[in-house]
């Protein structure tokens, strides 16, 4: 049986800082967000919304931009890394928020969980939904699995630089309209590590960015062996000689906690799979530097930043190689269109991938490609850490669904902070009735309980 995306929809909160005026203030080149991190606009949450919230709200529109009934829905996942409550889950929230516009008890019938491993949770949440519909075990109902996150770094922070905050949300079903699931040939890979995670009580993460950034692409790099060892072996993909797995891959989604990580995490996969073929050698007399090896060939994360002298010939191998117009090609043609939304958006963590997705499909479309029968690879990551890479295929009927896609006109009508303003709202200042904007038909959080009987009860609020 199919099982795969039918449609999506965000949810990005209206507020944002932009690039120049935050590098403005924290003494920074403003080139370094803009060409350096591909880093324009940070949506920023206003006073009286949080992650589920913001979960809320793309599911009310998934919901009605669809006509769905409670009933159509037999699953609500919500994948986070922001979770504020250690036992009861962000979906139990959406639920209720939900009912007060379908009434109450209508999603009492439905099952899910909230999921957490940092930003890959969303796309096991996927694979275990999709993986329900193949079983049979959905009765003809549909999921929701919302991926929902406020990316916040500590003031004055390296990662400070690369926040963000919204939802998207997937309508999971046995005939979809945008994208199937190839079968059989999800991989991961898992390893216990520190590169990125947030202790119990604290609000912002501890990151060694950087480490995290190679540990990305090692673990995803893992997963994609795996991938293609599956691929090859079900006989999804048959290889001619002198071609590797990713020429059967027409369009890329990665991870992006920044835009340019996908641009990054690209080169490091082609590099990979190019350095074994014929194409190689022709790269490699183009650029007029050989690929530097480290000197350690077990080539272990630690070994390899442990390299100094290494690492400053890779980074300039890499820069030479992504100007080279074999890569600009690949760049262009299969990735560059999912990056748009990240660098007007910011990260969303777990929502990063699909708000990829979503961009991919809106701009391609724009660009007039005909997507019919496509196949779209995912590499999905989560520090701590965990990857994972599949893949689908665009389903004939997708028009119909992309050609409304507006991505400006789905966040709607923005207001920028002014540094200040994003400072006192950083700092948690302000109660959720001192919002900055008054939104209509939101779900809003009017209220966080602080007395011991009913600590942390949270109240919200559909404003008609
Ligand atoms: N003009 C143009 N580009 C510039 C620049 C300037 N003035 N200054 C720096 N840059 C470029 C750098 O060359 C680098 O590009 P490269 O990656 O192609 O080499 C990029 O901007 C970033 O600069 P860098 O010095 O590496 O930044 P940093 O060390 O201050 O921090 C991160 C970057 C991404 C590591 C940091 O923002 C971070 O930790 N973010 C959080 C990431 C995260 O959450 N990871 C975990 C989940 S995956």
């Amino acid at each position: 049986m199919a099982a795969g995306i039918d449609d999506i929809a965000i949810y990005i909160p209206r507020l944002y800082v932009d690039a120049a005026d935050f590098a403005d203030g924290r003494g920074v080149d403003p080139a370094k967000l803009q060409k350096g991190l591909g880093v324009s606009q940070m949506a920023m949450v206003d006073t009286n919304q949080d992650p589920a919230c913001l979960a809320a709200n793309a599911c009310l529109r998934i919901m009605q931009k669809n006509k769905l009934s409670p009933e159509d829905i037999g699953r609500l996942y919500v994948s986070t890394e922001s979770s504020f409550d250690e036992s009861k889950a962000m979906n139990s929230y959406v639920v209720g928020m939900l009912e007060q516009v379908y009434g109450q008890g209508t999603f009492e019938h439905c099952g899910g969980v909230e999921t957490k491993f940092a930003c890959v949770s969303g796309s096991y949440a996927l694979y275990d939904n999709a993986n329900w519909i193949r079983a049979g075990e959905s009765d003809d109902k549909a999921a929701l699995v919302v991926v929902s996150d406020i990316a916040k770094y500590d003031m004055g922070s390296s990662g400070e630089m690369t926040q963000g905050a919204g939802a998207v949300v997937m309508l999971l079903n046995d005939n979809p309209r945008l994208l199937a699931f190839d079968p059989k040939v999800t991989a991961t890979s898992i390893k216990d590590e520190y590169d990125f995670y947030r202790p119990f009580g604290k609000e912002t993460p501890i990151v060694h960015g950087q480490y995290s950034n190679l540990l990305y692409l090692i673990q995803v790099r893992k997963a994609l062996d795996l991938y293609k060892e599956k691929s090859l072996n079900t006989g999804l993909i048959k290889l001619k000689p002198g071609e590797t797995i990713l020429d059967h891959i027409d369009y890329f989604n990665m991870h992006l906690p920044y835009s340019n990580m996908g641009k990054k995490a690209l080169a490091y996969m082609v590099r990979r799979e190019w350095r074994q073929l014929p194409r190689w050698n022709d790269i490699i007399k183009k650029i007029g530097v050989a690929e530097p090896t480290p000197k350690d060939p077990r080539g272990t994360i630690e070994s390899v930043l442990g390299d100094a002298e290494f690492m400053a010939k890779d980074h300039e191998f890499t820069k030479l190689f992504t100007e080279t117009s074999e890569f600009q090609e690949i760049y262009e043609t299969k990735l560059a269109s999912s990056l748009i939304a990240s660098k007007m958006i910011g990260n969303l963590y777990t929502a990063s991938l699909y708000l990829g997705f979503r961009s991919s499909l809106e701009f391609e479309y724009q660009k007039e490609m005909d997507l019919d029968g496509k196949r779209v690879g995912f590499g999905s990551y989560g520090s701590g850490s965990s990857a994972m890479v599949f893949s689908g295929v665009i389903m004939p009927e997708y028009a119909s669904v992309v050609k409304d896609m507006n991505l400006e006109s789905e966040i709607g009508p923005r207001r920028k902070l002014t540094l200040e303003e994003y400072e006192i709202i950083h700092e948690s200042k302000l109660a959720p009735e001192q919002s900055m904007l008054n939104p209509k038909k939101e779900f809003i959080l009017v209220d966080v309980k602080t007395d011991d009987e009913s600590r942390g009860e949270r109240r919200y609020a559909y404003n008609t």
